[in-house]
């Protein structure tokens, strides 16, 4: 197999150090990657007021992957890196999936979990729609839509039908339909009218509230959760929260069309308290690089490192000696 071609965006904070241990256990699986260092994330900001330059976003496009470790540091205001690098990359990339998994292993109570979030990745609240009247007058006012397209919400209900067939060919609505009547009302629609096609798939609804406690005391319910932007951004920090962690939590930017390169990032930040520390759990990272590799077509070499992080509450030791700890496992 050829190599892959894979941008390599370490960031601010932990993310080079989790990052670089992801590379590591990949490389020890045999799989050779191309890889490119791309010196953006908030440091870079401050350096020079570089952001995410179409240049960069041009030589993105030939690349088969990027991996990501974490962007943004407390000196930038909220948004800059934000918008202008983590969702710019989603929505230029047409990363339309965001996939997150959340694994428990079964402590031999039953207590274990097995489920993964489907998250759109490119629209509702995310989208940018809003702006300010009257601003700092006591008049203020400020408007942040949502924005929903059939077509946005009809990939995202497919790819997650589509997974549940591999799974256990079950799949949860998660959304607010009793409240968000327009929005909600074409996810609903548009779901019931995809699950024609997928007969063999059992389909269930949650509104997000009752998801959250569903999440906390019955994750057992769910295979495949399938939810619009906001609802899963939060709803996926409380799956990592009920499944070891946010330092075990990854996650796939994915392009489904593979018009362009998919992204692939742990769930967490940047942590810059920690940071140049060896303090920071890689398996998120390390898991992370798994999803790439399964996505680039490499599924034996995922299955191995998703295996070796399996028991992660064992891993213990600085970053770098829980990166070597799952190459022994390997
Ligand atoms: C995430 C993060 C991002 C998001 C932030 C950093 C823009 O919280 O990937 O979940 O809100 O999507
Ligand atoms: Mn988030």
């Amino acid at each position: 197999m050829s190599k892959h071609k894979v941008g390599i965006v370490g960031g601010d904070g932990i993310g080079p150090e989790v990052i670089a241990e992801g590379l590591k256990v990949i490389a020890a699986c045999g799989v050779e990657l191309e890889t490119i260092d791309y010196d953006i994330g908030g440091a870079r900001y401050l350096k020079d007021g570089m952001v995410l330059s179409d240049e960069i976003l041009d030589e993105w496009r030939g690349l088969d992957a990027i991996y990501l470790g974490a962007v943004g540091t407390p000196e930038v205001p909220p948004g800059v890196i934000e918008r202008g690098l983590l969702l710019k990359m989603r929505f230029d990339l047409d990363l339309y999936v965001n996939q997150r998994p959340f694994v428990k292993p079964d402590d031999g109570e039953g207590s274990g979990h097995d489920f993964v979030v489907i998250r759109e990745n490119t629209e509702g609240a995310y989208a940018g729609e809003g702006g300010f009247l009257r601003k700092g007058t006591p008049q203020e006012i400020a408007t942040q839509g949502s924005v929903n397209t059939r077509m946005g919400a009809e990939r995202a209900i497919r790819y997650a039908f589509d997974l549940a067939r591999t799974r256990r060919a079950h799949l949860t609505l998660v959304h607010k339909t009793n409240v968000l009547t327009f929005s909600g009302d074409l996810w609903e629609r548009t779901f019931n009218e995809v699950a024609t096609e997928y007969s063999d798939v059992e389909t269930a609804y949650n509104h997000v509230d009752a998801a959250c406690i569903y999440f906390v005391e019955d994750p057992q319910r769910y295979d495949v959760v399938v939810t619009d932007n906001l609802f899963g951004d939060i709803l996926t920090d409380l799956g990592g929260a009920v499944s070891g962690g946010i330092g075990v939590a990854s996650s796939a930017n994915l392009n489904p069309s593979r018009t362009g390169p998919s992204m692939f990032e742990p769930v967490h930040g940047s942590a810059p308290d920690i940071a140049g520390q060896q303090k920071a759990n890689p398996v998120a990272a390390i898991l992370s690089g798994a999803m790439m590799l399964d996505f680039l077509g490499e599924p034996d070499a995922a299955d191995r490192i998703t295996m070796a992080c399996a028991d992660a509450a064992s891993l213990t030791g600085s970053t770098a000696e829980i990166g070597d700890a799952v190459v022994g496992r390997l």
